[in-house]
């Protein structure tokens, strides 16, 4: 579907992704030698994005059987690296339970985490298949005219192999000449939003418009939005879902307005042990500098740069993502189709985890 994928194998049995800290403006690949170079791309967000971060985990434990580590050390250490996107559990128990009992560890290892990649394409890719026909249905009844979709941070290819979740129903749609344009919050502060999606979409040519994230609910009440989707790093069993903080804010403003407010996500972000997101979902607190610096091309030196956007001795705080409940999420969009936010809804698709 695009022109390249976010993670991918060398000639020399190595492992590189894109260091997403660098995008929209440079385009720098980092090689991951050792199980160590997987977790850092992690937790310093070289790699991000729930999908994203369980595929290189999996590659950091077959580079961790490559160089002959400690494996449950490596599977210990990945474990920490981030501790919100359930796809990380998902990915490294998968590998766990694919290693266990196997003679060539590395040669399975290898196997494992490039399958996990493959599913996660062809995953993706469904969840396009069953979202279309939602943007198709609005601009049905616009009588065609454009469909408007807000959404928030990155849950584009770029968090996942290719396709992305909420991205693959939009490219799908624009493959099918609906036509559609997206409000991008940028997504302080990290501004994955402005830095990521933004770029993806220019590269798939999607119409789309950079947003402060203060902006969605007024954009709401004009008429400006007919629906909102977004990602999720974990979905409960009753349906409730993390995401990037603030997603709960448009999701609130979203129901206000009577607009619909779907989630995307792949089966391998359900937590279906848990069902109070509120309560049970750890939220991710990180460096209070990411909100007190904002990182930027420098007009001046035309070089990546940080700028203090606070008095020096203010403190700040970060948390990483916030719950929505399941109550206000009009569905969730996988792929085996779309349900009902809700524990009845998740056992339809998904009657394995009855
Ligand atoms: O902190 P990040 O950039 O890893 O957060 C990413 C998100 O919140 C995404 O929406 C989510 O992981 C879904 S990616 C398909």
């Amino acid at each position: 579907m695009s022109a390249f994928r976010t993670i991918w194998t060398t000639e020399d049995h190595y492992v590189e992704v894109i260091d997403q800290r660098k995008l929209p403006h440079e385009w720098v690949v980092e090689k991951l030698i050792s199980y160590k170079d997987a977790e850092r791309a992690i937790k310093e967000m070289v790699v991000r994005g729930a999908p994203l971060i369980g595929a290189t985990a999996a590659y950091g434990i077959y580079l961790a059987a490559k160089e002959g580590a400690d494996l449950n050390e490596a599977f210990a250490d990945l474990r920490l690296s981030r501790p919100t996107a359930v796809n990380l559990f998902w990915a490294l128990d998968r590998m766990k339970a694919k290693l266990a009992g196997a003679t060539d560890l590395v040669q399975t290892a290898w196997e494992e985490a490039a399958q996990i990649v493959e599913d996660d394409v062809e995953t993706c890719r469904m969840i396009g298949v069953h979202g279309l026909p939602l943007i198709e249905a609005i601009s049905k009844k616009k009588r065609g005219e454009t469909v408007h979709i807000l959404t928030h941070c990155n849950a584009g290819m770029l968090g996942c192999i290719e396709w992305g979740t909420i991205t693959s129903p939009i490219y799908q749609a624009v493959q099918k000449g609906i036509k559609v344009h997206v409000w991008v919050d940028e997504t302080r502060p990290r501004l994955q939003g402005a830095n990521l999606t933004c770029y993806e979409l220019t590269r798939h040519d999607v119409p789309h418009t950079l947003i402060v994230d203060n902006q969605g609910g007024h954009l709401m009440q004009h008429g400006m939005v007919d629906m909102c989707i977004v990602g999720t790093d974990r979905t409960t069993r009753q349906g409730d879902v993390a995401n990037k903080i603030g997603t709960y804010l448009k999701a609130l403003a979203a129901h206000d307005n009577h607009i619909p407010f779907y989630v995307a996500l792949p089966s391998t972000t359900l937590d279906m042990t848990i069902r109070d997101g509120l309560k049970e979902i750890p939220i991710e607190q990180r460096n209070q500098n990411e909100v007190r610096y904002v990182v930027g091309k420098s007009k001046i030196t035309g070089q990546l740069d940080e700028v203090l956007i606070c008095p020096e001795t203010t403190q700040a705080s970060n948390y990483g993502f916030d719950v929505t409940p399941a109550r206000l999420v009009t569905a969730l969009i996988t792929e085996r189709g779309v349900c009902n936010a809700s524990e009845e809804g998740l056992l339809k698709l998904f009657p394995e985890y009855n």
